[in-house]
């Protein structure tokens, strides 16, 4: 049974829809994509299936288990959450919230679990560091080791690399890519950054009004939606 699936959903802000009858499924160990334009629905998407917002239409069905405060989140970053005045291992540590429950302080599985994540993600000697001092590149890192404290099976990631530099970028794909085929963690991404990403993919799902294309990343290659994306860059594999 797939991990997440997508019915048929439509989700809306009072009367304005934004994304309509959608489906798509992902399975455990995929890695999807999602891109589309500015405004084309991504975030709504996202917070969709959090269960932050509910869809009008159709049903969002978790399978094998998956429970939607399993769900690791990092999300669209902002300038105010760059100047968070927090540590890194507090940040990574305020991941456990969910698995803390109602004791009012972080227990001794909590903290082990946040300096696990701090090690997978290559970050140890800035675990004292403030966190607004650290690069872009840092900065995700600490924040996508604080999505792996809620979860073991699914990440999802708005737009992890929206503000990063070339090389950055491509430093955070690997940690992301290493955490899908290493430890198993499906994936699902938001990006702006289209041809990169699905270099790093196995599915795309791309929204858009005139047809939205969900498959594998090799038949958004051939697919219509690419041509007129990607121009002539799926040429070469
Ligand atoms: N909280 C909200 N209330 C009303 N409209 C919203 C809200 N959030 C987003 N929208 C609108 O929904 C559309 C999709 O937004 P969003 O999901 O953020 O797009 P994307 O992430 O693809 O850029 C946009 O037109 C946006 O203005
Ligand atoms: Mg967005």
């Amino acid at each position: 049974m797939a991990l997440i699936s997508c019915e048929n959903i439509c989700l809306a802000y009072d009367d304005k829809e934004v994304i309509s009858d959608l489906s798509f499924q992902v399975n455990r160990g995929d890695m999807l994509c999602i891109v589309g334009e500015n405004g084309s629905g991504k975030t709504t998407l996202i917070k969709g299936l959090l269960g932050l917002i509910s869809p009008v239409k159709g049903k969002i069905v978790m399978g094998d288990g998956l429970r939607q405060k399993e769900i690791g989140y990092m999300p669209q970053q902002t300038m105010a959450q760059k100047d968070f005045p927090a540590s890194v291992f507090e940040i990574v540590l305020s991941g456990c919230l969910a698995s803390r429950g109602l004791k009012p302080f972080y227990g001794k599985k909590e903290k082990t679990a946040a300096l696990e994540n701090i090690k997978k993600l290559g970050i140890e000697n800035l675990k004292n560091r403030c966190y607004h001092e650290l690069s872009g590149g840092q900065q995700q890192r600490v924040l996508l080791a604080r999505a792996l404290c809620a979860t073991k099976t699914i990440l999802l990631l708005d737009e992890p690399v929206a503000a990063l530099d070339p090389v950055a970028t491509d430093e955070l794909y690997h940690v992301i890519e290493d955490l899908n085929k290493k430890e198993k963690i499906t994936v699902i991404m938001v990006s702006h950054d289209i041809k990169c990403s699905i270099g790093h993919s196995t599915h795309v799902l791309h929204l858009q009004d005139e047809g939205t294309f969900f498959g594998t990343v090799a038949e958004y290659k051939k697919s219509s939606q690419a041509k007129r994306f990607l121009g002539g860059c799926c040429d070469h594999d």
